[in-house]
């Protein structure tokens, strides 16, 4: 996949499909900033990279405090001279599942803070030095949830909605910019997200599998491989689209 050389920042890229595409940008030769709100986390994936003889940094970030989006845009520009790619991957469940009339303020809030208004803040920021640049390319990680409803689950829901309305608009808007922006919806991927939540509701386990054809979760790394896809040269005549990886499960 051509993508070498390209300067990559990656979010939420301490574990699971975050952790996997900043890897899989690696191995492909591009040049990746891994970002997190737990440095720790964003060091592992840094080392496991650099091991495989890869080129990452670390600059931790919070994508909900926009301050903190500032910072690690312009500090990958003034490390590296441009921004050429963003996958908008950070994000965060609920910690309870419950019905609209019981869901928690709490949990609308936080998990609109992170999913919805820190892609917000990251597309913003990025299409500005990509502007710049006159060229970009931008993946947002939505959800099946992003498609269809999901249970129990309303901010999620309705924050991966608004990605995958923010990526097909933001892709009409910058068409004719040498920008494209596009969105991968992951079914039930294994990570440490569904860990949190099969760890509350066991039970939900041979539930989930039930209704995915090939009965099966995904893996981390076939997400991240159609993600690496749609940012690279490859696609150039791809944008505003969403790439549902769910093993069937929306059929
Ligand atoms: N795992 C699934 O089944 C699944 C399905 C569909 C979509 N997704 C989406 O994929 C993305 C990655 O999820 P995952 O399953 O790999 O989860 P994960 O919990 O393994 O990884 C998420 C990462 O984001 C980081 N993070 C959380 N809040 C942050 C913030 N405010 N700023 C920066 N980083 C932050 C975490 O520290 C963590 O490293 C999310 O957007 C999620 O909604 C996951």
């Amino acid at each position: 996949m051509q993508v070498k050389d390209k300067i990559v920042i990656v979010t939420g890229a301490g574990s699971g499909i975050g952790a996997a595409t900043a890897k899989h940008f690696a191995k492909h030769h591009a040049t990746v900033i891994v970002s997190d709100i737990k440095e720790e986390k964003a060091k592992t994936t840094v080392e496991q990279i650099k091991q495989e003889g890869g080129k990452a940094v670390v600059i931790t970030a919070n994508v909900a405090k926009y301050e903190d989006v500032e910072q690690l845009i312009s500090e990958t520009v003034s490390q590296f001279g441009q921004l050429d790619v963003i996958v908008n991957n950070a994000g965060i469940g609920p910690r309870n599942m419950s019905k609209t009339a019981e869901y928690t303020l709490e949990d609308w809030d936080s998990v609109i803070a992170v999913n919805q208004t820190g892609v917000f803040y990251c597309m913003k920021l990025a299409l500005q030095q990509m502007m710049k640049q006159g060229s970009g390319n931008i993946v947002n990680i939505a959800s099946l949830a992003g498609l269809k409803a999901s249970l129990n689950n309303l901010s999620y829901c309705a924050s991966k909605f608004a990605v995958v309305g923010m990526t097909k608009s933001a892709a009409l808007e910058y068409a004719t910019k040498n920008i494209r922006i596009n969105a991968v919806c992951p079914g039930y991927t294994e990570s440490a997200l569904l860990s949190k939540l099969l760890s509350v509701r066991p039970d939900m386990d041979d539930m989930l599998k039930s209704v995915i054809p090939m009965k099966r979760y995904g893996q981390a790394e076939e997400i991240a491989e159609a993600v690496v896809w749609l940012a690279s040269e490859n696609t150039k005549f791809i944008t505003g689209q969403t790439i549902t990886l769910d093993g069937g499960t929306s059929l």
